[in-house]
């Protein structure tokens, strides 16, 4: 007997700017992603694998149009090849996929006052697709992009314009798209402006006159506004719909039993936890206010910001999974091996190449801690193996990645058996992707290998590694095989 309720959502994860392509198709704008250069990896060295991106590393991107590598113009192309991708994923079995609205597509700066028709189009194609197979999709409404016009006119999210303009993009896609897609995201990781406040919130915290917490918390504040309003039209007008809230999940673990240490990653937590506090339970924890007060950080809220959030909170969450981090509130134990966050190594468990802890039992602690915490349901909407391949006549071997998801999907497996509620399970870039922490190609997390590289050179023809099968029968026996 299978672990999986009958209906469990198995699948693939994906984002409109590392996926999609099609830059200049079809009306599309131009994001703040569309300015992100590739970092060749002579020149990484010594450089956490971030998103990050300084006005001097933006601004030579506009001087350079043309000579520049940008990754995410391309994507692999999926908007020239949806129909094939999509008959593969259902060959896998996909029972959801997910992927986002490039935000360009539909309102080229922001600022237009109505949708661009064959934006809509396209996605009404693709989900015409999917459901062509059966696949339900999951759509996150951003990832990571603003159209860079805002980022320009208002320093992107810093500016309170942004909440209106963005509910106007979300209003539309509910009308448009309701009877098509049940679940929905607002934001993908809103948690990660922390870390990469270009990347989530469009802003150079350097233009700001705030300090630079300040600015971010203020950039997360209107994320706050522009989303429960969001939720509040979905829950009046698609009350079919499923609207969730997705963080970069961190479990992590003291690094030693200190009270110090203990205290400190608490304190970690309590920050990870309250974008699902403001979004879930409606409100800004006292914790959290007072964390504000004591690292200066000040925001001007919204009028009857209040009302807003405690009134219209989400109906699941949603996390991505990579790794666990270990805390010391020893300042100098400060180390910097994954991407976006500052980490310590757990000597305990083993790293991947791009040095990302892999740690499946982590992955059963933190739903049992956030079903404990919030008893909503709970969608895991990314986890994966970056890793090298090698395409060897038209076969990859991918043993690696097919161990990584095993050993998570058997946690995933016990949560549920500990009565943790999951909707589904979602990996990520189940077809090869640009990436996100550098903008290669090399770092590789699909089922389905696409021929492309670091430059964009390439034939772009797909081929199945071995993964895909495996997955495959992991889908059709609804998890009960996973060798
Ligand atoms: C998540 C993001 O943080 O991690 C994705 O939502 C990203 O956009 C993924 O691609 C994996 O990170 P990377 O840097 O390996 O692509």
């Amino acid at each position: 007997m299978s672990k999986f309720p009958k209906n469990f959502l198995w699948g693939g994860a994906t984002s409109s700017a590392q996926l999609e392509g099609g830059f200049d198709k079809g009306g599309r704008g131009k994001s703040q992603l569309d300015y992100v250069s590739y970092i060749p990896a002579e020149e990484r060295i010594g450089v956490p694998g971030t998103l990050e991106v300084s006005e001097e590393r933006f601004n030579y991107g506009v001087e350079h149009e043309g000579e520049v590598n940008f990754p995410y113009r391309r994507g692999i192309d999926f908007y020239n090849h949806y129909k094939e991708d999509i008959k593969l994923f259902a060959e896998m079995g996909f029972k959801t996929f997910r992927m986002s609205i490039a935000w360009t597509r539909l309102f080229p700066t922001g600022l237009e006052e109505r949708p661009n028709p064959e934006g809509l189009q396209f996605y009404h194609n693709v989900y015409d697709e999917l459901h062509k197979y059966g696949i339900e999709p999951l759509v996150t409404m951003i990832h990571y992009e603003v159209p860079i016009e805002l980022t320009k006119r208002y320093n992107g999210w810093e500016s309170p314009e942004v909440i209106d303009l963005f509910v106007k993009f979300t209003n539309v896609l509910i009308d448009e798209y309701k009877d098509k897609v049940k679940y929905w995201i607002t934001f993908n990781e809103i948690n990660m402006s922390l870390n990469s406040p270009y990347t989530g919130a469009g802003m150079f915290v350097t233009k700001s006159n705030k300090n630079p917490l300040s600015a971010i918390h203020q950039a997360l504040h209107h994320q706050f506004i522009a989303s429960a309003i969001t939720v509040k039209y979905m829950h009046e007008t698609a009350k079919q719909c499923l609207i969730g809230s997705m963080i970069a999940r961190l479990e992590c673990y003291p690094y030693t039993c200190k009270p110090a240490d203990v205290a400190a990653t608490l304190l970690e937590e309590q920050i990870n936890f309250y974008f699902y506090d403001v979004m879930a339970r409606g409100h800004y924890p006292k914790k959290i206010l007072k964390y504000f007060k004591d690292y200066d950080i000040s925001i001007d809220f919204v009028e009857g910001y209040e009302e807003i959030l405690a009134e219209n909170k989400v109906d699941f969450l949603a996390f991505s999974y990579y790794m666990t981090y270990v805390v010391s509130a020893d300042e100098d134990k400060k180390e910097n091996p994954g991407n976006l966050v500052k980490l310590l190594k757990n000597p305990y468990i083993e790293r991947s190449e791009w040095g990302w802890a892999i740690d499946p039992e982590g992955l059963r602690t933190t739903l049992n801690k956030i079903y404990d915490r919030y008893r909503l349901p709970i969608f895991i909407v990314e986890n994966g193996l970056g890793a090298k391949d090698t395409l060897v006549d038209g076969h990859v071997h991918d043993d690696y990645r097919i161990d990584y998801i095993k050993k998570h999907v058997e946690k995933i497996g016990e949560a549920i058996e500990d009565g943790v509620e999951v909707l589904g399970y979602t990996t990520w870039g189940c077809i090869d992707l640009v990436s996100a922490s550098f903008g290669d190609t090399t770092k590789r997390y699909g089922f389905i290998y696409v021929d492309q590289d670091d430059e964009g050179k390439g034939t772009l023809e797909r081929y199945k590694k071995d993964s895909f099968y495996w997955y495959k029968n992991v889908i059709e026996t609804n998890g009960e095989e996973l060798e």
